[in-house]
């Protein structure tokens, strides 16, 4: 079966179909919930980052004008701690015990009748701690430490043979800091209870764990429990857990017996929804005097919380990203008195890929090779691991067209060669190996008598074009005009999807839906299969196609039967059919299955004398496979890369050395890129379908930021001949 029409759905640049929803308002975020009898919740967080609550005087706080509830460890009701996940355990429930393990850590909820109310009554609560000393440096030895948290540590060949017969070795160390998701919306909860019935509103990436999570934590029946999610203002990652705010909210309802709703505010942000844990990173390359790798070894430290874990496989890329016969990678976590680190767009790789495509480039100059000739050397034409073939690497093309477009031959070898007048400039170059990753997935598509299509699966639009790009795709496979079908999602009610996240959405949902779509024509076909009045009578589905709204025989548009009519002889509303989609195997298809491939190339210009930094152009080139609607995948990469000039130039969460408590938690202080700070950014996609699923595509949601920092800072070597090995790069690293 395949689609006949002439109009082009896939790929083209559908205006996104939720946008007159969301710039006229009518697209509703949780926090725009509001219900008869309404609530609001404060947080009381914990002022010191380890210790004992050794008295909680909440009497002024409960006496306070509006208040119902003041919820502490005293008098919460016991909760069992959420699930384990596909990513990872969830995080412990909160106000069980006295123990403080991080600064913000949350210790009270405040219920009162207004949110301004339930604010100031949190500020009434008066806690002592007992005092002790927190564990807050990635250095102390004191901090216990997690080896090969992940089991994904490798080791391939004999690395130390391999840096004995290199010609030249470098051998460095890079840093990176804690960076925070900052989505523009502040995550909220509106929590209902109705007997042992639960309706929640949630600024999460995966209404289904949501579900699932308040099911075991509330010990109550899943069945009961609704998660709705149909837009999100953002979250990069920081809607992934069921935090323990959103826990809060819930148990505020039921206490309270009302609904409630909790909004966390900027500040709380900081320390309640995760962050990128910072990073330290030994990296050593050796190669022969040609260019050829012959050992890499990468060894990561990262931070995690005492009492919760965090999926951060930081060294990961040097495993898989160049052909190499000797290489090995190991990671390690620190645990410290800090609130628990989680994913952050590009969550691993954005640290990962900075230390490595940094020493590659460091490499380069030790070797007075073009930086992109030594890529382009060390290319895995294979996986580097199992050794099987590429689903699809189209990285090759991402280096030379990025080259072509971007003017890299105009690059002069020496650093510091090149000036536009006063500045210097910079050509700076990083490639990406982005890893596959793909999940169980449902959909349900179903016809209706008028003709139109709706198509369904528990899934979020965090923004990134899902609502679009299923449209269309439904569109396509169903042979109907884009607005002739609806897409929804973010509804637990709905079939199961995964979490939008791991840029694996797309991948999953899609197909998804290509098996719902294909299945609800069989069933048509089945409907008319001994149909004498019907032209298909008999057909089989590889026989036939869609278009405008009938299915036909290949080749006759126009002929055949149309939907409605099917429908209609047989007395029939409307007809649905199921889809599951199932991860692709590499044992089963004999390939690797591949993730997106890109290379990124910038051009800075320094003010020597002011140490001021301006990106003056990126070219993104991004093998993403097959692309549903090449204006939101653009949008992703430039989205992206904005982050990921965040990541180079400005981000930077600092923790008070003494306290744990996090010094620049608003916007005023946490730098994150302007309009000015963002340059003309071109984006390419090249590459072809990828071959290891039906649908073809490979998330595109990540990769924009990876390679950013990498490229900047190599950039930056380039115009000054100074080698920056620590983000975010700011000016006093310049001067
Ligand atoms: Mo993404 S950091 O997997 O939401």
């Amino acid at each position: 079966m395949t689609a006949a029409g002439s109009r082009v759905i896939i790929g083209a640049g559908l205006d996104r179909v939720d946008a007159p929803l969301k710039v006229t308002g009518g697209a509703q975020y949780p926090n725009d919930f509001d219900y008869p009898g309404m609530v609001h919740a404060a947080l009381v967080r914990s002022t010191v980052a380890v210790g004992r609550i050794l008295a909680i005087d909440a009497a002024e706080a409960r006496a306070a004008a509006g208040v119902l509830a003041v919820i502490t460890f005293e008098n919460a009701m016991r909760l069992s701690r959420g699930p384990m996940t596909l990513l990872g355990p969830s995080p412990p429930a909160p106000l069980q015990n006295d123990r403080i393990l991080h600064y913000g850590q949350h210790i009270a909820v405040v219920v009162a009748a207004t949110a301004e109310q339930a604010r100031h009554a949190a500020s009434l609560v008066r806690v002592r701690y007992e005092d002790v000393e927190a564990l807050l440096d990635i250095d102390d030895p004191a901090a216990p430490v997690v080896e090969n948290p992940w089991r994904l540590d490798t080791e391939r060949g004999d690395v130390a043979a391999g840096f004995a017969a290199a010609d030249v070795v470098i051998d460095n160390t890079y840093t990176t800091p804690d960076n925070t998701n900052n989505p523009l919306g502040l995550m909220a909860t509106v929590a209902i209870w109705h007997g042992d019935a639960l309706t929640v509103h949630d600024s999460t990436q995966w209404p289904h764990n949501v579900r699932t999570s308040l099911a075991t934590i509330f010990n109550v029946p899943e069945s009961g429990i609704r998660v709705l999610a149909p837009y999100v203002g953002g979250a990069f990652g920081a809607g992934l857990r069921v935090w323990p705010h959103v826990i809060l909210a819930v148990l505020a309802a039921r206490e309270v017996q009302r609904p409630v709703k909790l909004v966390l505010t900027r500040p709380e942000m900081f320390t309640s929804v995760g962050h990128r844990p910072e990073s330290v990173q030994r990296l050593k390359l050796g190669a022969t005097r040609a260019g050829d790798l012959v050992a890499v070894q990468h060894e990561a430290v990262s931070t995690v919380a005492m009492d919760d874990d965090d999926y951060e496989p930081v060294s990961q890329c040097s495993a898989v990203s160049y052909a190499c016969p000797n290489t090995r990678t190991r990671d390690r976590q620190v645990r410290l008195n800090i609130p628990c680190p989680g994913s952050m767009r590009g969550p691993a790789e954005g640290q990962g890929n900075f230390a490595l495509e940094s020493a590659i480039d460091e490499l380069a100059h030790e070797l007075a090779m073009d930086p992109l000739e030594l890529r382009l050397r060390n290319f895995a034409a294979e996986h580097p691991v199992s050794g099987l073939p590429w689903s699809s690497n189209a990285l090759r093309e991402c280096y030379t067209r990025g080259a072509e477009r971007f003017g890299w031959s105009r690059r002069g070898p020496e650093p510091g060669s090149m000036r536009d007048g006063h500045r210097l400039v910079g050509y700076g170059l990083a490639g990406v190996s982005y890893p596959g990753y793909q999940v169980p997935c449902q959909a349900r598509a179903s016809l209706n008598r008028d003709g139109s299509a709706f198509v369904r699966s528990a899934a979020t639009d965090i923004g990134t074009g899902t609502y679009t790009v299923m449209t269309q795709l439904a569109a396509e496979l169903l042979g109907l005009d884009t607005g002739r079908v609806r897409f929804d999602l973010g509804d637990s009610d709905m079939p199961y999807s995964p979490q939008a996240g791991g840029s694996g959405l797309t991948g999953a949902l899609g197909n998804a839906v290509h098996v719902a779509c294909r299945r609800l024509v069989r069933e048509f076909l089945d409907l008319v299969a001994d149909d004498a009045a019907s032209p298909l009578r008999g057909a089989r589905l590889d026989e036939v196609e869609v278009s405008d709204g009938r299915i036909h025989r290949a080749g006759a548009v126009g002929r055949g039967e149309s939907y409605v009519d099917i429908l209609a002889r047989h007395g029939l509303e409307e007809l649905g059919a199921d889809g599951r989609s199932t991860p692709p195997l590499p044992e089963e298809l004999g390939m690797a299955i591949a993730g997106a491939f890109g290379a990124k190339f910038v051009e800075v210009r320094i003010d020597p004398d002011l140490g001021l930094l301006r990106v003056a152009r990126v070219v993104s080139v991004i093998d993403g496979g097959r692309i549903l609607n090449e204006k939101t995948a653009t949008s992703q990469i430039i989205g992206g890369t904005v982050g990921g000039i965040g990541q180079a130039l400005f981000e930077d969460t600092v923790t008070d050395s003494g306290t744990g408590r996090i010094a620049n938690a608003t916007f005023g202080d946490y730098l994150v890129p302007v309009n000015a700070d963002v340059p003309d950014m071109e984006v390419v996609f090249v590459g072809e379908p990828d071959r290891a699923t039906p649908v073809g595509t490979k998330g595109v949601g990540e990769i924009g930021l990876v390679g950013m920092a990498a490229a900047i800072a190599n950039a930056v070597h380039h115009a000054t001949g100074r080698r920056v090995r620590s983000l975010p790069i700011t000016i006093d690293q310049l001067m």
